[in-house]
């Protein structure tokens, strides 16, 4: 019985080599397509698939998702994630992170400013007086060494970070790793090292659409956030140092709610840092996204402390180059970028963003895609 169903096997997997690459559907793919180039660097698209037909395209450049494909409800495939047809898109003035990886700190420290071991550090200002997303060159704008991983499902992306790169110090060494699994999860693992202390906050920009281009905005797109707090801010987005709860306020996400719904009462949009309830450090539900007229349901897993849910407010439908040339109007589109807390290496009552050596750097976030 045995020798029988190994033979069955080896007979299966004889007549699966056999057939021609297009019809062995059901197998993980990663394809690569030249995306122009950016001084002497090549830029490349990497595809991966996976059996189900789930695609999600990453440039080298900034490490950038440029595409995702899911399926909707009638089993339509469609993209979920807002971007340019080209690489002029993405170096256009005021590109605001489209599918970036973030660094070394992804949202604001405040007056681009921090003390670390009795030293003062001046961070590269742009963002009114503070710094946003890594500064002028944060890790969204650099080229990444690019490594197709063993199984065809994942790609690897490094980057070393100079000491003094932006202000901030010591060598930094990056690793992100992006997978797609057969269960349509896009996950993201992150790693780094330092060669002094530093602070670190990696995450990834996604503009999110669910309904892949049917609607102007997010509008109707109804948004859980395990989080019974958030950290409040003044008006130039920075931490206030309080934790507030949500209860009884727009911020409530608790229950599953549409983004629209309390959205103008939030002065200038949500734009905001969101305590996260977790059970312990390892990998948990945090937030769930869904589209009724698709039936598109993501569900963001993730190992961070915090997420900043952002509404998309300061698109204005200005940019150029989108996809088949799309208005990307305000409220175009939501990021959930799952990170530690805005400004902690002001706020030392934050959990702490203080790489050293010696220490490694983990952070793992999963989008999962499916329909209801
Ligand atoms: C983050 C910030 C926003 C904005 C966007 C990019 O989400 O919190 O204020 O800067 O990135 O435009």
């Amino acid at each position: 019985m045995k020798k029988y169903s190994y033979l069955l096997l080896l007979a299966a997997a004889i007549s699966c080599k056999n057939k021609p690459a297009t019809e062995n559907a059901g197998s993980f793919s990663i394809t690569e397509k030249a995306f122009g180039k950016l001084d002497t660097s090549a830029i490349t698209e990497y595809t991966i698939s996976n059996p189900s037909g789930m695609q999600v395209s990453i440039i080298n450049y900034g490490g950038t998702v440029t595409k995702l494909i899911t399926k909707d409800k009638a089993g339509k495939d469609g993209d979920v994630v807002l971007g340019y047809d080209s690489l002029s898109g993405f170096l256009q003035k005021g590109n605001p992170y489209f599918g970036a990886l973030i660094g070394r700190y992804g949202n604001r420290i405040a007056k681009a400013k921090f003390s670390l071991d009795g030293k003062e550090y001046k961070l590269a200002v742009n963002n009114g007086a503070n710094t946003l997303h890594g500064g002028l060159k944060g890790y969204d704008k650099v080229v990444w060494t690019a490594t197709k991983l063993p199984g065809d499902s994942s790609l690897q992306l490094v980057y070393h970070s100079k000491d003094g790169e932006e202000g901030y110090p010591g060598n930094v060494d990056v690793t992100v790793v992006y997978s797609l699994s057969s269960a349509n999860e896009l996950k993201i693992d992150y790693k780094a090292k330092t060669d002094k202390a530093t602070p670190i906050n990696l995450t990834n920009h996604c503009y999110f659409n669910l309904s892949a281009g049917a609607d102007s905005t997010i509008n109707n797109h109804e948004l859980m956030i395990l989080a019974a707090q958030y950290t409040p801010v003044d008006t130039s987005l920075i931490p206030l140092g309080k934790i507030l709860d949500v209860k009884g306020t727009p911020m409530d996400f608790t229950v599953p709610k549409l983004v629209g719904k309390d959205l103008d009462s939030v002065q200038g949009g949500y734009d905001h840092n969101w305590v996260l309830t977790r059970t312990g450090k390892g990998l948990e539900k945090i937030a769930t996204v869904y589209h009724a007229a698709s039936g598109r349901l993501m569900e963001v897993y993730t190992t961070e402390p915090g997420i900043q849910f952002y509404s998309g407010n300061f698109l204005d439908g200005t940019l150029t180059n989108t996809k088949g040339g799309a208005k990307y109007v305000k409220h175009a589109a939501l990021c959930l970028e799952t990170q530690h807390f805005p400004d902690s290496p002001n706020e030392p009552s934050f959990p702490s963003t203080i790489l050293k050596p010696g220490e490694t750097y983990t952070h793992t976030t999963v989008y999962k895609f499916g329909v209801k």
